[in-house]
């Protein structure tokens, strides 16, 4: 099953990125060369800002452009809001929702993650559904429990699992430069693969499940190669080229 799934790079930029960082995009296009993109699917997610130009700029590139959030309406009275609708007419191909930051900082619930991923199915775009556990959950050994019930509560009814991709991001490994041991990402991505079998049979074979958390060029391939990972959600590591392109380079 695993072979079937084309493996996804992807960079988070989080609130990073000024108009002058296009460059830095280009850098990452032009490293993308035919040996990388036959192998491989890369996705650079910048700030609400920087969407449509850096979707211009990688128009009919191997690189695609996705957001960072959305709200669940279509066309609502939402002072400051976007909508997935709004995101695919500004060139983006796919929205992260559920951010552990969105969740922490913003105390979106699952309910809501999981109404924004419908948005972004319904604009026919992928919804990269991100799920972790605390510090304080893992030291308590409630990890697959936590992330399996976040997984049950954030995935819509009629989700595509072609257009899904499930990112595990343990809170406590975000920006820390700490990581789990690729035995443990294995053990819980195993979990979510055994989630989506039940929820989508034969068909969850199509939904990636990519790891996040500190992945650095020093630690990609051992993150990287563990069974049942699908490729990598890259914060802050993405926003140099050097660095994504070499963590990138983990696939050749
Ligand atoms: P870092 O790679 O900076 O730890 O961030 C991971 C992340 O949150 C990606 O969404």
């Amino acid at each position: 099953m695993a072979a079937a799934r084309r493996p996804l790079m992807a960079g988070n930029w989080k609130m990073n990125g000024l108009g002058a960082s296009i460059a830095e995009l280009s850098r990452i296009i032009g490293g993308f060369d035919a040996a990388l993109s036959a192998r491989i699917d890369c996705l650079i997610c910048p700030p609400a800002t920087l969407i449509a130009a850096f979707a211009a700029r990688a128009k009919g590139s191997p690189v695609a452009i996705g957001a960072q959030d959305c709200h669940p309406g279509a066309a609502v009275a939402f002072t400051g809001d976007l909508s997935a609708e709004m995101w695919k007419d500004a060139g983006a191909s796919a929205i992260i929702v559920g951010h552990s930051e969105r969740r922490a900082g913003h105390g979106e619930s699952d309910a809501l993650v999981r109404a924004k991923a419908a948005a972004a199915f319904r604009a026919g775009l992928l919804a990269i559904v991100c799920v972790g556990e605390s510090k304080a959950e893992r030291e308590a050994k409630r990890t697959l429990e936590v992330v399996g019930r976040q997984l049950a509560g954030s995935i819509p009814d009629g989700a595509t699992p072609q257009r899904l991709v499930v990112a595990y991001e343990p809170v406590w490994a975000i920006g820390s430069g700490l990581t789990p041991t690729a035995a443990d990402v294995s053990e819980v991505h195993g979990m979510v693969r055994g989630e989506l079998v039940k929820r989508f049979g034969a068909g969850a074979g199509a939904t990636r499940v990519l790891y996040g958390g500190s992945v650095k060029a020093e630690n990609a391939a051992a993150l990287l190669k563990a069974a049942e990972v699908d490729g990598a959600l890259v914060g802050g590591a993405s926003l140099k080229a050097k660095e994504f392109l070499s963590i990138s380079n983990v696939y050749i």
